[in-house]
This record gives structure tokens, C-alpha cells and sequence, in this order.
């Protein structure tokens, strides 16, 4: 396998201070989305090569695939059905190669995605598994118990899945009689593997291997906060979701919210028997070593819906991962008290254990952030967002978003873009319920929306059917979910080289942020800089030479002079956020050095 060093920056890194993902800028590909090579309507890995260039000339500095190995798809590919191959509606092993030598020629890093906590029930050790004897070896991979009541009919605890319904699906043994039950925090058809047994782990150790070998830069380690259950698998009576925490009191506080029902679930208190567990460092120690067989600085970054920050970053220690996402950033949502109050606690923790802090305003599993902050109460945090519910104001999310984003890609340390955000992209929220894909939706019977509008495929060339999503292809097939109409507007061909479009501002932004050294850079809070007033609603700080200035408010901000004679103005997150009387305008935010 090609070993690939990265010019004379990746030749002189010496200790983990100048690794790469401290401050890199990454962007997650959600491949099914992104773009399709062969006109089937489903993005694939030669979909993602061809735009390899485009991602380069946007400025980011590494890429991250959601999965694409062979799977039934039941969750969107996180329910995998064997680790060691690419899904045929994805490509092969060799268009993954291909993508990954080019992606390395262009010096993009690839990292991919790991889901450890949970196999497809197509996986062969599933099938296995279901065929075997209660008790057997080939069983004792994933996590089976006997029912509960008199012939085993009740589940063996009252745990729920993420999904919604119960936890625990229970199995129709060889013979045709009813037999043991099996966990699943999410789908029934992921099945949750036993982490309790060294087969397991050792399995795992060498997928990570697998794609080490072939040269991938990192792992995204999916429900990293899950894999170990608390012993005897104890009732519980809180409930559980994907995103966790200090989102449900805040949304919670604000009764006329329309989002607050909607707003997920903290599992904090009482404490979850199945995430955070003390058990799961051992693992990250353990693939920290891995890592470490291989050169070129390789990295993991954990999916842990964990808080308060100071557990956070137990998994970020330095021998466990590199990073952690932040969510604490990606839920304040759009205000200036909580945001500032998420970056000054994600700085503290993380500084605490020597790691870099990550930023990120949106994934795969969220309401896009443009959406969200454009919605009455741009705090909140539906589960997704149908026809029914209320509609964002499209323009001032955008307006918002782009702010946000100049305060983001300003702070030190490494952050993730999800595909669109440079775009602009705004959730699809009138998706059919008969065109919903999400588990959580079915499993739920509606009740949450769930998370496919935010995986609606991308548009990349206004004039062509389906956005030229299928560029190329002779006779492309519709995209895998419909795009709506508004989506012509956001197209990239529709803003590239158009001075003041999103596409425009997030390839200045991140080459400033590059020829600043941002990412490398340390915060100072600067109070209510150059303003004639202090405001709430100001947010304000200082990273080495740059000073950035952001207007939460919806009034402009008057800047005093001496203050704008000292600096020039490097970058607007949109043309008019400085008016030519010097100030600030609403929703917007500006660089100065
Ligand atoms: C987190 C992933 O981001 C999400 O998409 C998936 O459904 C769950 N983990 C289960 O794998």
C-alpha cells in the first residue's frame, strides 16, 4: 500500500504540538449525497474523486466519509455488513483506492468512518449468531439475554432504542420456537456487539488495520460514548437519544417554543447504563497504540454525545483519541451568550488534557444550521422539520449561518464543515412522509421526523435535472430523495466566481484562516471591542492579528472610528455587514486586523 507523506509541512512535523488535525479544516462527505459517478441516483466513491478538486480549491484540509462499506442500508450504511468492503451502490475497494490516491495528491487527508458499537444483522457473525445455541461462542459476540416473565415474553430490561420502541428484539429460534432476546440501542437491525469479549476486540483492532494499511489518515469513531454497558444491564428509567444533555433544560426553559417538545432528551440524570461508561477508554487506549504501529500522524476523532465538556474530553486524554466533535458549540445555536459560553467552557476542557478543540454547526444527524437559525427560536433543535411545522425565514437563516461561520472557522483549533454548508444549503423541510428514509421516523411512527432532510443530495449545476447531483451520467436516474426547488439558487456553478455568494465567502474565509494561522492561534475575548455601547448581543474576540466582531442583534452597531481607522476590514460575512457609516449590520460579522 502507498505510503503518503504531505511536502515539506507533513516531512517536518516532529511531536503531536504540529499534528495536522490540531488545526485542520475538515469536510464530511456523506457519500449516498454528495455526488454520483454513474447515474443511479446514489452518490458513490467515484462521485467524491471527481470532485476532489473542488474540494481542494474551497480550502479545506482533509476529507471525512460518512460509512460506505457493504451494508443493507437500514441506517444510511451505519449498519455495516461487513467492514472490509465498499457497497456496491458505493463502487469497490479499487474505486476507493483510486479516490484515496488522488485525494492524497492533491494533499486532502481521508478519513473514514468506524462503527464499532453495532453490526448490521446481515453481518456474518449476526447470521452466525442467530443459527447458534443460547449460550454459544459465536452468540457471545453481541449482547443476548433470556426474556423476562414466565415463558421469556417481556424484555430483559426496559431499555429504548435511540430509534424509539423497545431496545430488545427478540429472536425466533432455529426450531421455530420463540427464544432469547438481543439489544439494540438503535435499529432492530443493529444489533449491539459485546464488548466484554476479546473476539470483539480484536476483530475491530484489525478493521482499523485494514483501512490503516491502505493508507486512510483517521477514523470517525461512531457512538464512541457506547460501547460498554453497565454491568447486569440495570433498568433505566430516563430516555435516551442520539444528541444529549444541556439542549433539553435550555429548550425546555422556553415553553413557547414550538421545537421545545421536540427537544432532545438529556440522559444525564440519572446516569445511562450504556453510554460513558468507565470501560470504553480502555478501548481508545488501546487503538491509540494501534494508530501509533503507523506513521503519518493518524487520528481518531469520537462521535460522543457527552457532557458536561470535563467528560468530554476524558476521551480525548493523550493516549485515547485526537478529537472530539463539539456539540456543545452545535447547539447553542444562534446567541451570542451561549455560543460565547460554549467556546469559553470547550477551551477550558481541552486545554485541560492538551488537545485542540474541535467547531461544527452541522452533520448529517442534525436540522441543517442555516435552517435552524432561521427558525422563531434559532436556539432549538427539532428532530427534523416537516411541511406541518414551522418554517424558517430561509434568507435571515442564511444571513446567520455565514456569521456563524466567520466566528467558527476564527477560532483555534480544527473544524468541520458538512457538505453544503458552503453552499448555504438550508434543510429540505417538506419532504413527503412516504419519501422518508430514517429508521427513526418508521420506528417512531412519524412522531420524529428524523434526519433526512438535512441528507437531501447536493446540487452542483443549476440548469441539469436533479442539480446535476449525476453530472456526466448519459441518462441520470432522479436523486436517491428529491431536492426542492430552491435548491437551483444554491447550486455551486451558480456561485462559484460570484463575488459576496456563500460558495465565495467560505474560499476567502478559509484561505485567510490558513495565511492567519487561525487554527493555530489562541482566543481573547475582547469586551464589546471598538463599540459605543457593550451589547448582549455582541460577540468579540481576538486570535493573534485578526479581531472579529459578529452582530447577533437585530439592530445595527455603531463602530467607533479610531477603532476602524486602526484596522482594515479582511473579510464580511456577507457584502453589507459593514455599512459605510461604520457599522455593523444585523446577523452579520467581519474580520479586522
Ligand atoms: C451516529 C450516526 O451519526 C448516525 O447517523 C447513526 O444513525 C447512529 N450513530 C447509529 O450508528
Amino acid at each position: 500500500m502507498s505510503q503518503t507523506t504531505f511536502g515539506t509541512d507533513a516531512g517536518e512535523l516532529q511531536g503531536p504540538e504540529q499534528s495536522w488535525w490540531r488545526d485542520a479544516v475538515i469536510y464530511q462527505v456523506y457519500p449516498r449525497s454528495f455526488a454520483d459517478g454513474n447515474g443511479d441516483g446514489m452518490g458513490d466513491l467515484p462521485g467524491v474523486t471527481s470532485k476532489l478538486e473542488y474540494l481542494k480549491e474551497l480550502g479545506v484540509d482533509a476529507v471525512w466519509l460518512s460509512p460506505f462499506y457493504a451494508s443493507p442500508q437500514a441506517d444510511a450504511g451505519y449498519d455495516v455488513s461487513d467492514y472490509r468492503d465498499v457497497d456496491p451502490r458505493f463502487g469497490s475497494l479499487a474505486d476507493f483506492d483510486e479516490m484515496l490516491t488522488q485525494a492524497h495528491a492533491l494533499k486532502l487527508r481521508i478519513i473514514v468512518d468506524l462503527v464499532p458499537n453495532h453490526t448490521s444483522d446481515e453481518h456474518e457473525w449476526f447470521v452466525q449468531a442467530r443459527a447458534a445455541k443460547p449460550g454459544s461462542e459465536t452468540r457471545n459476540r453481541y449482547i443476548f439475554r433470556e426474556g423476562k416473565g414466565e415463558q421469556g415474553e417481556l424484555p430483559p430490561n426496559n431499555w429504548q432504542s435511540i430509534f424509539g420502541g423497545n431496545a430488545w428484539t427478540r429472536l425466533v429460534e432455529a426450531d421455530g420456537t420463540p427464544g432469547q432476546w438481543y439489544l439494540h440501542l438503535f435499529d432492530t437491525k443493529q444489533p449491539d456487539l459485546n464488548w466484554e469479549n476479546p473476539e470483539v476486540r480484536s476483530e475491530m483492532e484489525a478493521v482499523l488495520r485494514f483501512w490503516l494499511d491502505r493508507g486512510v489518515d483517521g477514523f470517525r469513531v461512531d457512538v464512541a460514548h457506547g460501547m460498554i454497558k453497565a454491568e447486569g444491564l440495570p433498568d433505566w428509567d430516563g430516555a435516551a437519544a442520539m444528541v444529549e444533555g444541556q439542549q433539553a433544560e435550555d429548550s425546555a426553559d422556553s415553553a413557547d417554543s414550538a421545537d421545545s417538545e421536540k427537544a432532545p432528551e438529556g440522559n444525564m440524570n440519572p446516569p445511562s447504563p450504556f453510554f460513558d461508561q468507565e470501560g470504553v477508554h480502555e478501548i481508545y487506549r488501546a487503538w491509540n497504540q494501534v494508530l501509533k504501529e503507523y506513521d503519518g500522524d493518524r487520528m481518531l476523532v469520537a462521535e460522543a454525545w457527552v457532557e458536561p465538556a470535563e467528560r468530554l474530553v476524558r476521551y480525548i486524554r493523550p493516549d485515547e483519541m485526537q478529537q472530539a466533535f463539539n456539540f456543545e458549540f452545535l447547539l447553542a445555536g444562534w446567541d451570542a451568550e451561549r455560543m460565547t459560553a460554549a467556546i469559553t467552557n470547550s477551551l477550558a476542557a481541552v486545554e485541560s488534557v492538551g488537545a485542540p478543540s474541535t467547531w461544527v454547526m452541522s452533520n448529517h444527524d442534525t436540522v441543517r444550521h442555516t435552517t435552524r437559525y432561521g427558525l422563531s427560536t434559532p436556539t432549538g433543535f427539532p428532530k427534523g422539520i416537516s411541511a406541518a411545522d414551522e418554517q424558517p425565514d430561509e434568507a435571515l437563516g442564511l444571513l446567520r449561518a455565514r456569521a456563524a461561520a466567520a466566528i467558527m472557522l476564527a477560532l483555534p483549533g480544527s473544524a468541520y464543515l458538512y457538505q453544503g454548508d458552503e453552499l448555504g444549503l438550508p434543510e429540505h423541510t417538506t419532504l413527503a412522509a412516504e419519501l422518508r428514509q430514517d429508521p427513526a421516523f418508521a420506528r417512531t411512527k412519524g412522531e420524529e421526523i428524523g434526519r433526512d432532510g438535512c441528507r437531501v443530495p447536493l446540487p452542483w449545476y443549476d440548469q441539469e435535472p436533479g442539480y446535476g447531483f449525476s453530472h456526466g451520467s448519459v441518462e441520470p436516474s432522479q436523486p436517491w430523495l428529491p431536492q426542492p426547488e430552491s435548491f437551483a439558487s444554491y447550486a455551486a456553478d451558480r456561485q462559484d466566481g460570484v463575488p459576496g455568494s456563500t460558495l465565495e465567502f467560505y474560499r476567502e474565509a478559509l484561505a485567510l484562516r490558513s495565511e492567519y494561522e487561525l487554527g493555530q492561534g489562541v482566543l481573547e475575548w475582547l469586551e464589546a471591542s471598538g463599540l459605543h455601547q457593550p451589547d448582549k448581543d455582541i460577540l468579540s474576540f481576538r486570535n493573534g492579528e485578526l479581531t472579529v466582531l459578529a452582530n447577533f442583534g437585530d439592530q445595527p452597531l455603531a463602530l467607533s472610528t479610531e477603532f476602524l481607522e486602526d484596522r482594515g476590514v479582511r473579510l464580511r460575512s456577507q457584502p453589507k455587514a459593514l455599512t459605510e457609516n461604520g457599522e455593523l449590520a444585523p446577523n452579520s460579522a467581519i474580520w479586522l486586523s
